[in-house]
């Protein structure tokens, strides 16, 4: 049987990250070029039952029953093998392997999950829809965030913008027109249960404070809806700005992100904003086709260690 391989993508959040798991909206995007690739093959001469697994860029080379229940890939495995009433896998291999920076903010978790819970599906056979990709890979996600909202594994299922409520079904957006972003890595990663839960200790502490803020985090990404289907590039830059401003105000932002954010807007940018978790992790640019180049060298010279690139809408 010849090898079968599924990918994902990476995501970045547009406007709204935090305030989502409080049930405020938020929008999220795929990122098409930055993608995990899973590879299975069978292993004809193994037992049933067999499956190993190898992930070189987390240094793992295990069978999956070495592997505690609770972790992610033994996880998303066993999930899959319940949902086809399978009790043991053919014996095969599984080999991850993903671009995506840990820690950064670029939902490289619930990529790994999508695209493990793909591959595996296709190697028995199968195909699974993407609403129950998604719910699988959120069942995965609570293993290692803890109280996620459910946005990344969300995005990442569907591979399109999506405007986002806890516990509603997913709305799909239709850009307008088309929008260019950068993606620039402070090169520091953070931990997303962390910054969640440093956000939820400091609204506990002071829900008078922080309520408010979250709300209008919410406000923004409902005008954010409407900039994007609109195609308003320039609303959009300043809802992506005044965004910033708030999560600064929750304590996520850092010098380094402030850096690199600055040196985007000098250079000409629309918008930018830190994106995911925070506290470290990467920023998100909104360009111009004319201007992407010059932010793009503004924000290497800025000290960002690698810059990615997205778009939504129209080609
Ligand atoms: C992480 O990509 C986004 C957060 O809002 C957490 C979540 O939504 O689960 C920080």
């Amino acid at each position: 049987m010849p090898a079968i391989f599924e990918t994902a993508p990476a995501k970045t959040i547009l406007v709204g990250e935090h305030a989502v798991v409080y049930g405020q909206p938020a929008i999220a995007i795929p990122v098409h070029d930055l993608r995990v690739k899973v590879v299975m093959q069978a292993l004809p001469i193994a037992q049933r039952g067999t499956v190993l697994i190898k992930a070189p860029d987390i240094a793992l080379q295990a069978y999956v029953d070495q592997l505690p229940e609770e972790h992610p890939i033994a996880f998303a495995i066993a999930q899959v093998l319940a949902h086809f009433k399978l009790e043991k896998s053919p014996a095969c291999q599984m080999s991850i392997t993903s671009p995506i920076p840990i820690g950064t903010g670029l939902g490289s978790s619930a990529a790994v999950s999508v695209a493990i819970l793909k591959a595996y599906a296709s190697f028995l056979g199968q195909a699974l829809p993407r609403e129950v990709i998604s719910a699988m890979a959120y069942e995965v996600e609570k293993i290692t965030h803890g109280t996620p909202s459910g946005i990344d594994n969300s995005v990442i299922a569907y591979e399109a913008p999506v405007y986002f409520v806890r516990g509603q079904a997913v709305e799909l957006l239709q850009a307008g027109e088309r929008f260019e972003f950068l993606i620039a890595n402070t090169g520091i990663a953070h931990k997303t249960s962390e910054a969640v839960a440093m956000v939820r200790e400091k609204r506990e502490a002071n829900p008078g404070l922080y309520d408010p803020i979250l709300q209008q985090i919410g406000e923004l990404a409902n005008e954010a809806r409407s900039a994007i289907l609109k195609g308003d590039a320039m609303a959009l830059g300043r809802l992506m700005n005044a965004n910033q401003t708030l999560l600064g105000g929750l304590g996520l932002s850092t010098p380094e992100l402030a850096v690199l954010i600055q040196a985007g807007m000098r250079a000409g940018a629309l918008g930018a904003k830190l994106t995911g978790a925070g506290m470290g992790g990467n920023v998100l640019v909104l360009v111009e086709a004319e201007t992407r180049g010059l932010v793009e060298e503004a924000l290497r010279k800025a000290g960002a260690t690698a810059v990615y690139h997205t778009q939504v809408g129209k080609a």
